[in-house]
This record gives C-alpha cells, sequence and structure tokens, in this order.
C-alpha cells in the first residue's frame, strides 16, 4: 500500500513546468531595473521614429542579458508599431549571408532564396522594404563572438551600421551581447569608427538575488511546498558558486524530476545534490564554448596539474604556442577574474612571492568537452 506522503503514478510536483525550460521568459524579472532602463533609454528615439543607439550588452553567462533583451522587444511591441525587432542567434546564424537571411525572413516574413542571390541584393531588398513602410528596425546580435570565428563580424556590423549611408532614410540599430567585452576591440576601423555603442554590464547575480529569482520560479513552477527549506538553500549556494542563473533554472527542474522518481511529495537536498553535476555541466558546456582555443589550453593547463606556478605554467603554455610572457598575462588575468582559475601568492620562490595557480573545474569535469579538441 502507499502511503500518504507517496506521490501516485499519475500525480505530479510540477504545477507549471515550462516555466522551468530555459527559453522562457519570465514575468518577474527583478535586479536588472538599471540594466533595462538604460536599453530603453537607447531604444527610445525608435518611438519617434529615429534610429536608436546602439548597445553593447556584456557579462558572465546566466546573468540575464538574453532575457533583457526580449524582455525591451515585447515592451516595445506594446507601445508601437513603428518599430520591427529580431534576434538572431549568432551561434546558430554565424556567416554574414546566414545572419541576413535571418533579417530578412523576419521582416519579409519569407526566406531569401538559398542559393543564386548575393548578399548585396537580399539587403538591398531588406532596406528598401523598411524605408517603404517607415519602420525602425532593432537587430540583438546575441553571442556576437561567433561571427568573429569565421571572420563575418565586420561585414556584418558594417551593412547593418552604415546602412543609411547607402540608403537614405534607413534606420537600423544593433544591440550585441555578448560575454567578454574585449571582443569588440576586433572590430576593424571601418566598424569601430561608427559602432560607439552604449555600454551595459550585467554583473553576476548575489546570493540574496539568487534566492529571490529562484523562490519566484518555485512558486510558478511547483505545488506548494513542494521545495524545503534546506533543498531551496542548496540550491541557491550551487548557483552562487558560478552565479549563473541557467544553472539555477536547470537545477530546479532536474531537482524536481528526482524527487517524483523516487516517489515524494516534497524535493528535498538530495534531490538538488544529485542533479547538480548535470546542471554544472551545462554552466561548463555553455562557458567553455565562449573561450579561444589559448584560453581554453590554459584552463585545460592548469587542471592537468594539482597546482601550478604562474612561471612553470608560463612555460608550458609557451612551448605549445610560442606565445610571449605579456600576452600570457592578459589571458591569465582574463581567466582568474572570470573564476575559471585562482591564483594566490604562495610566499616562497626564487624571486620572492610567486603565484600559484589552480583550477575552478575538476579534471573529470573537463574532460568530456577537452576530447572534442
Ligand atoms: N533577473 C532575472 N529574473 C528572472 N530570471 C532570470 C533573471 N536573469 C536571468 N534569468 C533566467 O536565467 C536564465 C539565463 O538567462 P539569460 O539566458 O538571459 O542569460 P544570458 O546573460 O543571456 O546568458 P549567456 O551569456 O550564457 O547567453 C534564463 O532562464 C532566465 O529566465
Ligand atoms: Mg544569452
Amino acid at each position: 500500500m502507499k502511503e500518504n506522503n507517496m506521490l501516485m503514478w499519475d500525480e505530479t510536483l510540477f504545477k507549471e513546468s515550462d516555466v522551468f525550460e530555459l527559453d522562457y521568459l519570465p514575468d518577474y524579472f527583478p535586479h536588472r531595473d538599471s540594466q533595462l532602463n538604460a536599453i530603453r533609454y537607447a531604444l527610445k528615439p525608435a518611438i519617434r521614429g529615429g534610429r536608436p543607439l546602439n548597445c553593447l550588452l556584456f557579462g558572465p553567462p546566466g546573468t540575464g542579458k538574453t532575457s533583457a533583451s526580449l524582455k525591451i522587444f515585447d515592451e516595445l511591441k506594446e507601445y508601437t508599431d513603428k518599430v520591427l525587432t529580431v534576434k538572431v542567434n549568432c551561434q546558430i546564424d554565424s556567416t554574414r549571408f546566414a545572419v541576413i537571411s535571418r533579417i530578412y525572413k523576419s521582416v519579409m516574413g519569407v526566406a531569401p532564396p538559398a542559393s543564386g542571390v548575393s548578399f548585396n541584393r537580399i539587403f538591398d531588398k531588406l532596406t528598401k522594404k523598411l524605408i517603404d513602410v517607415d519602420k525602425v528596425l532593432v537587430v540583438v546580435l546575441d553571442d556576437i563572438n561567433y561571427l568573429f570565428y569565421e571572420g563575418h563580424a565586420d561585414e556584418v556590423m558594417y551593412s547593418l551600421l552604415r546602412a543609411h549611408e547607402q540608403y537614405p532614410g534607413s534606420k537600423i540599430s544593433v544591440i550585441a551581447i555578448v560575454n567578454d567585452p574585449e571582443v569588440i576591440y576586433g572590430f576593424d576601423k571601418r566598424v569601430s569608427s561608427v559602432f560607439l555603442p552604449e555600454e551595459i554590464e550585467f554583473p553576476r547575480y548575489e546570493l540574496s538575488e539568487i534566492k529571490d529569482i529562484l523562490d519566484d520560479r518555485i512558486m510558478r513552477g511547483f505545488f506548494p511546498n513542494v521545495v524545503t527549506d534546506d533543498a531551496k538553500d542548496q540550491m541557491a549556494n550551487f548557483v552562487n558558486e558560478s552565479g549563473d542563473l541557467r544553472v539555477g533554472v536547470d537545477l530546479l527542474k532536474r531537482s524536481g524530476l528526482n524527487a517524483e522518481k523516487r516517489a515524494s511529495r516534497k524535493v528535498e537536498i538530495e534531490d538538488v545534490k544529485k542533479a547538480y553535476s548535470a546542471s554544472r555541466s551545462l554552466y561548463i558546456t555553455r562557458m567553455f564554448a565562449n573561450l579561444t582555443d589559448h584560453e581554453k589550453l590554459i584552463i585545460r593547463q592548469v587542471a592537468d596539474t594539482k597546482e601550478i606556478s604562474a612561471g612553470d605554467l608560463y612555460e608550458k603554455f609557451n612551448a605549445e604556442t610560442n606565445i610571449g610572457y605579456t600576452r600570457f598575462y592578459e589571458i591569465i588575468n582574463k581567466m582568474i577574474s572570470a573564476g575559471y582559475v585562482t591564483a594566490d601568492f604562495s610566499g616562497k620562490g626564487s624571486k620572492g612571492r610567486t603565484r600559484i595557480i589552480r583550477s575552478a573545474f575538476k579534471k573529470e569535469e573537463l574532460a568530456d568537452l577537452l576530447k572534442e579538441k
């Protein structure tokens, strides 16, 4: 006989499981007011039919950049029909042709011919349409770093940002989204002279903010009193290790499923602990996809050892890459500030104090990712 505290096979803990999907856009979007206001300010000219300011949204994974841009798009649609909005996921559309096709499809309602038509022809039709219907176009280039990998970033930006020179009356602006703001220094002069964006930083969330956001999601997604306080605290602490809210949302879902699996009416601490390694690998995969090859190499070299002095690491790194000291230090400092490695002074070493570098990841955690390389 089933006891009272056991879940029946046709019962569920989830009131609304959609809220744990990663593309879910929450109504409650706290702790990002200053960022949302900065985007509103930049886009305001569009309401009166003017060309908006360009923006650069930057910050670590899972800090709400993509969601914030989509929230603003929703708001805009309520205020005006003068503005067309398109979000391009550059990880998927990573060439000039793919980006413009995506925009074209959204504006024209049909996809451009897949072959036999040049970029210029498509861009020409698109821009003339915008002028014709007298609309402003705001393009989100999400994860714009992917446009650099195949060398398409300059062409895309140049076309969009200088469209009004070639097609007077066209009004296009860009919201570029990226983890690492240094990426934009990679644009050539033709782009950087016109891309002077409003820079909007998305810092990682603090513990209290994480708790607040998770509580709201729990309230919407689970039936009342399903998640124990201990489980909530455990989740918030886990998420706080990386500050990546994506891990939190995934953790909620997996913890709930784990509790259901053992037919429990409560999500307990053990369900969260069990779920964590899968959720964390989501974060690590995401983080890793955004690193350059040199950054990946350093992370791997550090994770290969329990600890390594900065000098020894430099020698190892230099042996494989031939990269000099200054650049090495730039990369390692970046990895330290991102929290992917830590550095402590050891107090020993021939020239005084030595920096000891340790990995924030276990070797096994990186193993699968590194196999791909
Ligand atoms: N302030 C917030 N309130 C509620 N949910 C949030 C908030 N910030 C982020 N989230 C949630 O966290 C998850 C990750 O957010 P989002 O995808 O916007 O992050 P991101 O900054 O674009 O990350 P990445 O750089 O990895 O693309 C989403 O599920 C989103 O709903
Ligand atoms: Mg994003």
